[in-house]
């Protein structure tokens, strides 16, 4: 369903022999020019990004590598609009959205970006199909349709008959299921899940990552995973490392 388009290397030229650019996509959904963040703690400044570039295109699914504490949970939140960056550009759905008011970048994660925590981030005292809802009730959609809709969700993540069930009392590859499927819910092009299998056993790993992966390839849509999961590397078209705030592409 999409044209993949040029494959020339991105403009910019090399910084370190290490640093390989991926190719560039006319029809990118996210597109990072040059982005820069640094931490201040004090008198202390940590560059975390010195200069990352990253063209991202529908219908794939991506990785990104790193070691702990390189940046790739600011990475993350940086494309997902929760976060600004220092220096760089940020394009969106071909928007930039470093320029935006903070109202028009909440408008976007509503919208068009699908979250995917480690840890769930579930609503307590809602069940799987109630919190499934909630994404979809910030954006007025009527409970009926919003009702059906969870339950179509649940049925695509193998939840089908678990609508009414309390996250606490199911497994913790059930509840990360839930996670992707309120992710879903309103159909965002773009999802980025932060290490989505840490807290999965062996089996249930593999299965979420195919599911994400089928989503790309089947929906359109955009997938970036961010993971430390040398399990399922086999499901990314394509893996990027994050190492001393630049990306190299590792495949
Ligand atoms: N809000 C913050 N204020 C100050 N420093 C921060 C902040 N958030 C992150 N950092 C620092 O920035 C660096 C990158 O953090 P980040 O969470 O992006 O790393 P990560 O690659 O996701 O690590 P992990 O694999 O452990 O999740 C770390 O050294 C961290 O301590
Ligand atoms: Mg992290």
């Amino acid at each position: 369903m999409t044209s993949r388009v040029q494959h020339q290397q991105a403009s910019k030229p090399t910084t370190s022999p290490a640093q390989r650019p991926g190719p560039a996509y006319e029809d990118a959904v996210v597109r990072l020019r040059a982005v820069r963040k640094a931490y201040r703690r004090g008198t202390h400044v940590e560059e975390v990004l010195r200069g990352v570039d990253l063209q991202l295109r529908p219908a794939a699914c991506y990785y990104l590598l790193g070691p702990s504490g390189c940046g790739k949970t600011t990475l993350l939140s940086i494309i997902g609009c929760i976060l600004r960056p220092d220096g760089g550009s940020v394009e969106l759905f071909g928007q930039d959205v470093t320029r935006l008011a903070e109202e028009q970048r909440a408008a976007l994660r509503r919208t068009r970006i699908g979250f995917i925590f480690q840890k769930f981030h579930l609503l307590r005292g809602l069940n799987a199909v109630q919190n499934v809802i909630v994404p979809m009730t910030l954006l007025g959609v009527s409970e009926r349709l919003a009702h059906r809709r969870a339950e179509e969700l649940l049925e695509l993540v193998g939840l089908k008959d678990y609508g009414n069930h309390d996250p606490r009392m199911m497994s913790v590859g059930q509840c990360q299921r839930v996670a992707i499927a309120r992710a879903l819910a309103n159909d965002p092009e773009l999802i980025l899940a932060d290490e989505p299998t840490a807290s999965l056993d062996a089996e249930s790993g593999p299965q979420i990552m195919a599911l994400l992966r089928d989503l790309a390839h089947e929906t359109g849509k955009t997938v970036l995973v961010v993971t430390h999961d040398a399990r399922i590397l086999e499901f990314a078209d394509e893996i990027y490392e994050l190492r001393n705030g630049t990306l190299a592409r590792l495949r």
